[in-house]
């Protein structure tokens, strides 16, 4: 049995590595080892809970107000003795964050061979998203397998002068575990608290989130700013926001929206209520990748608050960039809210990032390439 650990720390790799772990559990060839960083700890929690994941590992990293820095250090330095005891047949990291380049990282320094799950995304700029853009194009260059969720990503890392026979067309496993979370959702498997929290949302709303470090600051003032005035010229719909718990995200969203009646701020959901509250929305307004990902799946226009995308797929689909600027967030939300063809061609739109196989296409290919 050859062994594969998964290295991961946020929300968003969780639940992308999740249908990964239970593909490589039932292998026959290959067996998974779970290793977080827990670069998150609650939002992490809460996806290893509702997957009932438990990790062989688990680094227990976060501190409130982590800088990268100290972060990086304390990921490649924990690692070590890990690495060193488990001694992996392979490692998969998932995506572009600080734990996934640095749990490359350290596997190269023990020479063990890394799969890069989600590879080849790029916007061409180093600062955009930042540090994510960083993080992807080192991982590449770290990693001996390449799994590209579309064609547009398999020529992106061509075009970098990787081999071909090291990348592989896969999907990406989110939409995996949202289709099982849908499924599950739709055939009234939910669970009592996904319930509980869906009936609190009677009224039509719109979903929100936002994190991105390039927008904190004015970005974030001005998309809050944006969020109040759609907000007060619709009072007949509400805002429901489950707030990123960085600090530099709690501060503004709280300060500027608390206290507007129908804005509703809440705590950051677990995935399946988030799946649920997701389908139940009017349309989503977001900054998240993994959001963009999700929400054709769902037939839920998206509105992106950032300047520019690794995700060009859907751009002519459900998806539309508004930047952080507060007129044109309002416009395109406006838009939304009063043009019926617009919103339909825009809920049509076909999902590009998988039908909910990557998983197994992954292991797959791995139990070829270790066996
Ligand atoms: C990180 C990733 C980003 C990813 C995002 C997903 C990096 C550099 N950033 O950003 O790519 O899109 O996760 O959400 O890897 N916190 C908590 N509890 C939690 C999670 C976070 O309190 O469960 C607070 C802590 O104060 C922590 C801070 O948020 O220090 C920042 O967390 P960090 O992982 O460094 O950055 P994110 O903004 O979450
Ligand atoms: N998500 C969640 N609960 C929430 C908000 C988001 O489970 O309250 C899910 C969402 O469906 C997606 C992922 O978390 O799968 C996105 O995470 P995030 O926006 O933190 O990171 P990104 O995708 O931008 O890296």
């Amino acid at each position: 049995m050859k062994r594969v650990m998964l290295i991961f720390g946020t929300r968003p790799e969780a639940i992308k590595m999740v249908a990964l772990a239970s593909a490589l559990a039932a292998s026959k060839s290959l067996s998974p080892i779970l290793c977080v960083t827990a670069q998150h700890r609650e939002m992490l929690d809460q996806i290893l809970a509702l997957f009932s994941l438990t990790p062989d590992y688990d680094m227990n990293l976060m501190t409130p107000g982590q800088t990268l820095s100290a972060l990086s250090a304390k990921i490649l330095g924990g690692l070590e003795p890990i690495l060193q005891q488990a001694q992996p047949d392979a490692i998969l990291v998932q995506g572009d964050t600080t734990s996934t380049l640095c749990g490359a990282l350290a596997a190269f320094y023990q020479r063990i061979p890394v799969g890069h799950v989600e590879a080849g995304l790029r916007t061409g700029d180093l600062f955009s998203p930042y540090p994510e853009e960083l993080n992807r194009v080192l991982t590449t260059r770290i990693s001996r397998w390449h799994f590209a969720a579309t064609e547009h990503n398999r020529q992106t890392l061509l075009n970098e002068q990787v081999p071909a026979e090291q990348i592989f067309l896969t999907g990406n496993p989110v939409i995996d575990a949202l289709l099982s979370v849908r499924d599950r959702i739709e055939h009234g498997n939910a669970s009592p608290e996904t319930q509980t929290l869906l009936n609190q949302f009677a009224r039509p709303y719109i979903l929100i989130t936002g994190h991105r470090r390039e927008s904190f600051g004015d970005g974030f003032q001005s998309i809050c700013r944006a969020l109040a005035r759609i907000a007060k010229q619709h009072p007949e719909i509400d805002l429901v926001y489950p707030v990123h718990l960085n600090p530099n995200v709690q501060k503004p969203v709280h300060e500027i929206l608390a206290g507007i009646p129908n804005v509703r701020l809440i705590a950051p959901q677990s995935y399946e209520p988030f799946v649920g509250l997701m389908s139940k929305s009017l349309f989503i307004i977001t900054d998240s990748g993994g959001v963009q990902e999700e929400a054709p799946s769902l037939g839920k226009p998206v509105l992106v608050m950032r300047d520019k995308t690794e995700r060009v797929e859907s751009l002519q689909g459900g998806v539309r960039l508004v930047g952080t600027d507060e007129e044109k967030i309002v416009q395109a939300a406006e838009r939304l809210l009063s043009d019926e063809a617009f919103y339909n061609q825009m809920a049509g739109a076909i999902n590009p990032y998988g039908t909910g196989d990557a998983a197994n296409k992954i292991v797959q290919i791995l139990e070829r390439e270790l066996g």
